[in-house]
Formats: structure tokens, C-alpha cells, sequence
């Protein structure tokens, strides 16, 4: 195992100023993204818009990695270029989705497993052929009534660690997220406590799968309100909850830890981690790992039509930019409206 390479891996996933586009939906999950805009679910839509946020000039600045989906990963540009090699010549690090997805867990209702890890050290080396540095896998929590259950939390915290173990030994660094999902009405507390607990068993599962935590990427829920919950979350109590509940569960071997958005609008999403890098000194990084809060604005833009795709890296390059800033504390809300 190469692990000085990791390291410097994982560190360069979390430099100041950047983070990760998760541009890794199944194909499924793409769907339901073009659906709001009006744009058929066809593989070369899928991989014209991918080219798109790929290629949006000067973007590099602020991103420092893409985690990519299977059928990304083979796919290329029109001017046939792997995307893969497109990131790298552009100091982007390509990663890998490597997860089945989250399955109802059997005998527990309402309760989600990952599946993913037969046959994975196989696809792992493939992945890596294919340009690969870093994999991620998620694993899905649901707060409700009796849950989440002690079972659920350990069972997925086995499969997060196993596949860590996997991706370490294939010299790719691994992005562990654990996320508790805002689904329901439940309190910004009971959102924490849940987020601890899950934490605790992951970080229980990683060190008994012998993890290396300075070669793997922490990618976590922000602690916040059930969505339905009638008491809404300010980005100062959220910050406060986030970073107290990761000081309690997060070794300070791990270098970074790079947030999921999970259903936050694209400015709460930029408002909470500022507030976060803004008021707290911790001891790893601080940083996005953004799906739906870097692209909504950008995917509402492009709308499938070719003539749209400079307004769409605009807006991609303006919130990849407006997070840069949160990751210093920098960010204020007027600077959107001088965007616009
Ligand atoms: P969201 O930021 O849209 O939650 O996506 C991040 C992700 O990678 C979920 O697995």
C-alpha cells in the first residue's frame, strides 16, 4: 500500500480555498435532476452536461476533485478526451462512486443497508486503470420513530469500514459518508444526537478494519432540523452543533472533512459552512463536497439547450466560488446579487 501517496492525496482533496464536486448520481438520481429542467434523461445528455462542469474555465480554483459515476468515468469528450484525463490535466482529482446504493434493510422497516462490497476489490482496480485517486460510499440514515436502530448504525458503519479497508489497499483514498438524512420533523438535538452516535460507530468500524485516518476523507451530514420541522435552522446554530458534534466523534488524524449538501438550498448550504470556517478553529478542514447546492443553478441555466452552456459554467463557476470563500469564513450574501 502506498501510503505517503494517499496522504498526500487526501490533503490535496481538502487544500484551502477547495473542495469536491459530487457529480456521481446513478443514473436514476439524474433523472429526477433533469426532470426539473426539462431535459431528457439520454446518455448524451448525461454526458454533455458533465463535459460542461468539467470544462467551465477557471473552475479549478475552487474545485479539487469530482467524484464521477461508472458510466462517467467511460465516457469522454467531444473532442475525445477521457474525463477522467480532462480533470487531471486540468490538477482536478478524479474519484469514483463505488457504492450499489442504499437497499431496504432486511427485517429492519424503514431502515436502509448499502450494498456494494462483493466484487469490489475487482472494480476498484479497474477504476484505478481508469484514472481514479479517491472512492466514495454512502451510507443512508433515517431518524422516525424507534429509529435509527443500534443494528442499522453498525451494519452500515461494517460496510463503510470494509470498503475503506478495500479502497486503502488499492491505494485509493476513501471518502467515508455516513448521512443522517433531514427527512422528518425532527429537532436540530435529536438530528445531533443521531449524527453522533453514527459518527461513534463509524470511527469504532474504522479502527477496527485498521484504517489509516491521515489517508481518507471524512464526508458527513451538517447537524440541522428535520425539514419538516417547524423550528428552522440558523446557519450560526448549525455551525455551533456541526463542529461540536465532530469535535466529540472525529479523530484529528483525519484531514479533512467535506460536507454533503442533502437537501439545503445552494445558499444555506454556502451560509452554513461559512459560518462554520468562519467562527471555529478545528483541527481538520472544513470543506463541501456538494451535489444539488453546486448545480441547481447551473443544471436551471442549461436546460439540455447547447446554446445556454456558457451561462450554465457561469453559474457553476459562481457557486464553486462562493463556497471557496466559505471555506475562509469570506462569504457574504451580497456578493450573489453582484453576480447576477
Ligand atoms: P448532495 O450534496 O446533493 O446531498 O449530494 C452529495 C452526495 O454525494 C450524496 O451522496
Amino acid at each position: 500500500m502506498d501510503q505517503s501517496s494517499m496522504e498526500s492525496t487526501a490533503r490535496a482533496m481538502v487544500a484551502p480555498g477547495k473542495g469536491i464536486l459530487a457529480a456521481d448520481e446513478s443514473t436514476g438520481t439524474i433523472e429526477k435532476r433533469f426532470k426539473t429542467a426539462g431535459i431528457a434523461n439520454t446518455e448524451e445528455n448525461r454526458r454533455a452536461y458533465r463535459e460542461l462542469l468539467f470544462t467551465t474555465p477557471g473552475v479549478e480554483e475552487f474545485i479539487s476533485g469530482v467524484i464521477l459515476y461508472d458510466e462517467t468515468i467511460r465516457q469522454s469528450t467531444r473532442d475525445g478526451r477521457s474525463m477522467p484525463e480532462v480533470l487531471s490535466s486540468r490538477g482536478i482529482i478524479p474519484g469514483i462512486k463505488v457504492d450499489k446504493g442504499a437497499k431496504d434493510m432486511a427485517l429492519f422497516a424503514g431502515e436502509k443497508i448499502t450494498e456494494g462490497l462483493d466484487g469490489l476489490r475487482e472494480r476498484l482496480a479497474e477504476y484505478r486503470k481508469l484514472g481514479a485517486r479517491f472512492t466514495k460510499w454512502r451510507a443512508v440514515i433515517t431518524i422516525g420513530a424507534g429509529l435509527p436502530t443500534a443494528t442499522c448504525l453498525r451494519a452500515n458503519a461494517e460496510a463503510l469500514a470494509r470498503f475503506a479497508a478495500l479502497s486503502q489497499e488499492a491505494a485509493l483514498v476513501p471518502i467515508v459518508e455516513p448521512e443522517v438524512l433531514m427527512d422528518g420533523d425532527h429537532s436540530l438535538a435529536r438530528c445531533e444526537e443521531v449524527t453522533e452516535a453514527t459518527l461513534g460507530e463509524v470511527f469504532r468500524a474504522l479502527a477496527r478494519h485498521r484504517i489509516v485516518l491521515e489517508g481518507m476523507v471524512l464526508k458527513p451530514n451538517m447537524v440541522v432540523a428535520g425539514e419538516q420541522s417547524p423550528v428552522k435552522s440558523d446557519a450560526k446554530g448549525v455551525a455551533e452543533a456541526t463542529v461540536r458534534c465532530l469535535r466529540r466523534c472525529v479523530p484529528s488524524a483525519v484531514p479533512g472533512i467535506v460536507f454533503l449538501s442533502g437537501g439545503q438550498t445552494e445558499i444555506q448550504a454556502t451560509e452554513n459552512l461559512n459560518a462554520m470556517n468562519r467562527g471555529h478553529h478545528t483541527p481538520w478542514q472544513l470543506s463541501f463536497s456538494y451535489g444539488r447546492a453546486l448545480q441547481a443553478s447551473a443544471l436551471g441555466a442549461w436546460r439540455g439547450i447547447a446554446t445556454n452552456l456558457a451561462a450554465a459554467q457561469k453559474a457553476f463557476y459562481h457557486r464553486a466560488q462562493m463556497n471557496s470563500l466559505a471555506r475562509y469564513g469570506q462569504y457574504r450574501p451580497e456578493l450573489e446579487k453582484q453576480a447576477a
